[in-house]
């Protein structure tokens, strides 16, 4: 194939198919956990149809800064917070401006994302955030950089199991391999009770898993928290509280870290 960038030792996508089922949530809090445990980390936001990690990360409204580097070029510089990097689409649009991306330009756009940006020279790991769907965005990005592997977030429901193995199947054929499942907004335990109530159902996340052969990579119950946390721009892989949801994300990175190893070793 093409040539292809290298922005950092690996790059994994995080995926699901079904629209909303908690991508960005798991991306952003995956990425701070990640960055706890010590590696360097950067988020890019590939969603151009909805980009929400600006405001997961309380950057909202903020345009990326731009500096020249030693051969003239301009170079776009990403936010640092919560021990990331991170970059957006939203950087680069107003926040309320649709945009038709015909396949040239969301290639470009994307492009300008990896390769016009100081990533630095000693990232570990870029974590990036798909828009719901298996169409073209995973196509481009797959062209431009070597995809070491995909996360797929998968709620306990049927439809969302649907969605993702439509998915998978996209990524297989673009030759990514699926690290694992995440199962999100799993049962709602109500606070300071045993009272759990499993509101998107229960099981297909670990039937995902099984079917293809792969692991059950974590399992985040519905905390409002963890909704709050993305919501005021503060994620819950950096509150301290104990019922706050952080646990599960920390859990989370430590598997992932694991894998990071295994992988680096190949
Ligand atoms: N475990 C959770 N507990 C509570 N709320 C959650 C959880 N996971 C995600 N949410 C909330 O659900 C909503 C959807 O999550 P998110 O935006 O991460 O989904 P998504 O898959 O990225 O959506 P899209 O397909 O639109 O990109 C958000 O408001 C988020 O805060
Ligand atoms: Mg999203």
């Amino acid at each position: 194939m093409a040539a292809r960038y290298k922005t950092s030792k690996q790059s994994y996508v995080v995926g699901s198919g079904k629209g909303g089922v908690g991508k960005s949530t798991v991306a952003v809090n995956l990425a701070i956990a990640l960055a706890k445990q010590g590696l360097s980390v950067a988020l890019l936001d590939a969603d151009i149809y909805g980009p929400s990690i600006p405001i997961m990360l309380g950057l909202r409204r903020l345009s990326t800064r731009t500096v020249q580097d030693a051969e003239g070029r301009q170079r776009f510089i990403p936010f640092n917070k919560f021990g990331i990097q991170a970059i957006s689409i939203g950087f680069f649009l107003e926040e309320s401006r649709a945009v038709a991306w015909r396949g040239p330009m969301l290639h470009g756009i994307l492009e300008k994302m990896i390769a016009e940006v100081d990533w630095g020279s000693d990232l570990d790991l870029l974590l990036i955030d798909l828009p719901p769907g298996s169409g073209d965005v995973p196509i481009s990005l797959s062209k431009l950089l070597h995809i070491d592997g995909a996360l797929v977030v998968c709620t306990p429901q049927e439809v969302a199991m649907l969605d993702a193995i439509k998915a998978i199947n996209a990524f297989e054929q673009l030759d990514i391999p699926l690290l694992g499942v995440i199962e999100n907004m799993a049962g709602f335990t109500v606070p300071g009770t045993q009272d759990t109530y499993h509101i998107f159902g229960q099981g297909k996340a670990e039937e995902l898993a099984r079917r293809f052969n792969t692991r059950l990579l974590g399992s985040i119950p519905l905390i409002s928290a963890i909704r709050r946390g993305g919501d005021e721009g503060y994620p819950a892989a950096f509150h301290h509280g104990a019922d706050q949801g952080g646990r599960y994300f920390e859990e989370l990175a430590e598997t992932v870290k694991n894998i990071y190893g295994v992988n680096a070793c190949r």
